[in-house]
């Protein structure tokens, strides 16, 4: 089976909202609101399986390095995707305030801080059994596959 490299696509879904977040903080200067709402829309898609994945597979896995420290990552997911409720509920609308503006930036400066932390599991990945890694790619791509978007997923499948 020619099965998808989980931390290259991992890494490869940090850079995609990285660089989301990037365009929302451009679109938000020049008060494109619509087009910043376009790309968190594309966010939410594109992380609900990678956050899917994350809590249901790879987190567990990695237990066996990071300990207690794991119900750390579950609570900085609570967090984030908080906030990306947040931003999302404000773009909402058409037209934004300055303040508003300002805090939806916010919001999405605090997901970018989140993927930047993220990114630093791949080198833990790293060190898990081959036969590990093959349960993450086929995890990672059945997450893909099923594609519940962040805050749907969050409401309905999300354990509490
Ligand atoms: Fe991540």
């Amino acid at each position: 089976m020619a099965a998808l490299d989980p931390i290259v696509e991992f890494r490869e879904d940090h850079r995609k909202v990285r660089d989301g977040i990037l365009d929302i903080f451009d679109a938000l200067k020049s008060k494109d609101v619509v087009k910043a709402r376009k790309i968190l829309g594309d966010i939410n898609t594109a992380v609900g399986p990678h956050f899917r994945y994350e809590e249901e597979t790879l987190y567990p896995a990695l237990r066996v390095f990071l300990g207690e420290y794991v119900d750390q990552l579950l609570k900085e997911h609570d967090g984030a995707i908080e906030t990306a409720r947040t931003c999302a509920q404000l773009l909402q609308k058409d037209k934004l305030t300055d303040k508003e503006s300002e805090q939806a930036a916010n919001a999405a400066r605090a997901i970018l801080v989140h993927v930047s932390n993220c990114d630093g599991l791949a080198i833990l990945s790293e060190r898990l059994e081959k036969k590990e890694l093959n349960e993450l790619a086929e995890k990672l791509a059945a997450a893909r596959k099923a594609g519940v978007g962040l805050l749907e997923w969050a409401e309905k499948i999300r354990k509490k």
